[in-house]
């Protein structure tokens, strides 16, 4: 085994408070120590994203992924063209700290997993010929609902100047599995055992950069209404309602202060042994969503790249 899950990413920002704000307002719970802000999902003992105040810029400092075996990672390290590295200056020595072929930095910290969660009252739907609700609404009045708050951190994507390098290092190196890609412009990484169909994901860009995070919600009805609510406080970017294609998730993402995006998502595929799972080659028009409104103009552009 090597990666089982991802635990966190950490931003380099600006202005804190504004960090703050924007990923309270998304419904995560925040602890500020100086100029270092954690943010979890309910309900979690572990950080989901950390935030560094006082850049001139945002920025991916690193991603925090849950794993084992590390003495089989570090050796496999340079020969996958990465490289051990020490910890970074305010951040402890444990587990292993490597960079991948393009310089990203990623944490590998050995744990056990997070409690499952209460699973949500079951999302029915009435279909043809299959009615499963009867005599009872579906819906509540709009006002009967409170906040909604991710349960978990299920994925980031990230950019990078060769992604099919990244793949390469991702599961060479630490032992994750291509779950699918489109070309050589987008690919997913997952863990080979119970994961979630994306835990890592990468997109082409001349540099390595943070594109999103995605938070899991209870269902389809969660994604829409986080969606709608976070745009309300944010007025800024926003692509959503819709459902990918690779993966099969409803997704709905709010634009960050920094040009970068947080996805809420639902129904997400999931991998239990990935021996067991084929990847499939997607052509670009499945690359993005299978449905959904019209991209931003500026959804995948990397705002972390020079120029
Ligand atoms: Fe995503």
């Amino acid at each position: 085994m090597a990666v089982l899950g991802i635990d966190s990413y950490t931003l380099e920002i600006p202005d804190l408070a504004e960090g703050v704000r924007f990923y309270s307002d998304a419904g995560l719970e925040s602890r500020v120590e100086g100029n270092i802000a954690r943010l979890l999902c309910v309900g979690k003992a572990r950080d989901s994203v950390v935030l560094l105040g006082g850049f001139s810029r945002k920025r991916l400092h690193h991603i925090a992924l849950r794993a084992d075996e590390l003495d089989k990672i570090a050796s496999s390290v340079a020969v996958a063209g990465g490289r051990l590295v020490s910890a970074p200056d305010g951040f402890g020595a444990d587990g292993l700290w490597v960079a991948d072929p393009h310089g990203m930095l990623i944490h590998l910290v050995e744990h056990k997993p997070d409690v499952e969660p209460t699973p949500p009252p079951a999302f029915e739907i009435n279909a043809p010929g299959r009615i499963v609700r009867v005599r009872r609404s579906a819906m509540l009045p709009g006002h009967a609902y409170g906040p909604v708050k991710p349960v978990k951190l299920g994925h980031v994507l990230v950019f990078t100047p060769d992604v099919a390098a990244s793949v390469e290092f991702m599961t060479h190196a630490l032992g994750m599995g291509l779950a699918d890609r489109a070309q050589d412009v987008i690919a997913f990484c997952c863990a080979r055992r119970n994961s979630d169909h994306h835990v890592v994901a990468f997109a082409k860009s001349p540099a390595v950069g943070f594109h999103h995070g995605s938070f899991q919600v209870d269902d389809p009805d969660a994604v829409g209404r986080g969606g709608s609510a976070l745009l309300q406080k944010t007025g800024k970017g926003s692509w959503g309602f819709g459902r990918h294609t690779i993966g099969s998730n409803f997704f709905h993402y709010i634009q960050d202060p920094w040009g970068s995006w947080f996805e809420y998502y639902s129904d997400i595929d999931f991998i239990d042994d990935y021996t067991q799972w084929t990847p499939t080659n997607y052509g670009m028009e499945d690359s993005l969503a299978n449905w959904g409104p019209q991209l931003p103009a500026d959804f995948v552009h990397n705002y972390e790249a020079a120029g």
